[in-house]
């Protein structure tokens, strides 16, 4: 999994370790891997902590053989490391920045899944989970980079999904609403995070427990986008 150094990647590691599952914590911040991988090893799970920056194919190629060689195989993946850029209105939105998120966001999900397939695909079959966002079912102002990486995604998993059903690999996406990590510090108590019917940001836990259930709980799930936003995206503007 990428982006396990922290925040919702830091809980999906744990909580898949806590199924069985060895799990491969790949981060571009290689201390902050160690430390979730110790944390694993110390509640008796298994865990190798991995530098990566997704953004770079090569390095995603080495990662996910290092991965292979390691648990001997792979048979779940969660593509789950983004950044969100920088707020602005579309119209002066800076190229350089949109570009670095597309490449981080959606570059980093098309290599990891390129080489987790390929895998997945000797060994039998397996499971991928994406990292969506409710950005990527809607807009959001002054978020374009971020608004287009992740509507990215999702078309990267539908595409995916379809092209290998038949082959006995199952790929989904989780889109998460607000949810309390420091990618978006500041907003966990906000008027957004109120603005969910639940009432509250969600804690990188609970989504946690839907990347579980994709990759282990749901047998004939494939191509899903799986909300998990205390309801922000249900409601109907204006009535709710
Ligand atoms: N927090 C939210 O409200 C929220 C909502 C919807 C979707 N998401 C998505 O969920 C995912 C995780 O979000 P989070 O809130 O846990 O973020 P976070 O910033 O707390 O953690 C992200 C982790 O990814 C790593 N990372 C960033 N760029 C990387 C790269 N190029 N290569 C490898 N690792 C990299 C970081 O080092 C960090 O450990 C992201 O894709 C994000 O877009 C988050």
């Amino acid at each position: 999994m990428t982006g396990g150094g922290r925040g919702i990647g830091a809980a999906t590691a744990v909580r898949l370790a806590r199924s069985g599952v060895a799990v491969v914590v790949a981060d571009r911040d290689a201390e902050a891997a160690r430390a979730v991988a110790g944390r694993i090893w110390t509640t008796g799970g298994e865990a190798l902590p991995v530098e990566v920056d997704v953004a770079h194919t090569d390095q995603v190629e080495a990662a996910v053989e290092r991965a292979v060689s390691w648990g001997g195989g792979l048979h779940l993946a969660y593509n789950n490391a983004g950044v969100p850029g920088v707020r602005a209105p579309l119209a002066e939105y800076p190229d350089d920045v949109f570009w670095r998120v597309q490449r981080v966001n959606v570059g980093g999900v098309l290599a990891c899944m390129r080489a987790e397939l390929r895998h997945m695909l000797a060994g039998g079959g397996g499971a991928i989970v994406n990292a969506a966002s409710g950005a990527g079912i809607g807009g959001v102002a002054s978020s374009a980079a971020y608004v287009a990486s992740k509507h990215a995604v999702v078309g990267l998993t539908k595409t995916a999904a379809v092209e290998y059903a038949a082959r006995g690999i199952r790929v989904n996406a989780v889109a998460p609403g607000l949810v309390r990590t420091a990618l978006v510090e500041g907003l966990a108590d906000s008027a957004f995070a109120a603005a969910h019917p639940a009432g509250r940001a969600a804690e990188p836990e609970e989504v946690a427990e839907a990347v579980w259930w994709l990759l282990e709980g749901a047998p004939f799930v494939t191509g899903a986008v799986l909300t998990v936003d205390g309801g922000l995206l249900a409601q109907v503007p204006g009535l709710s």
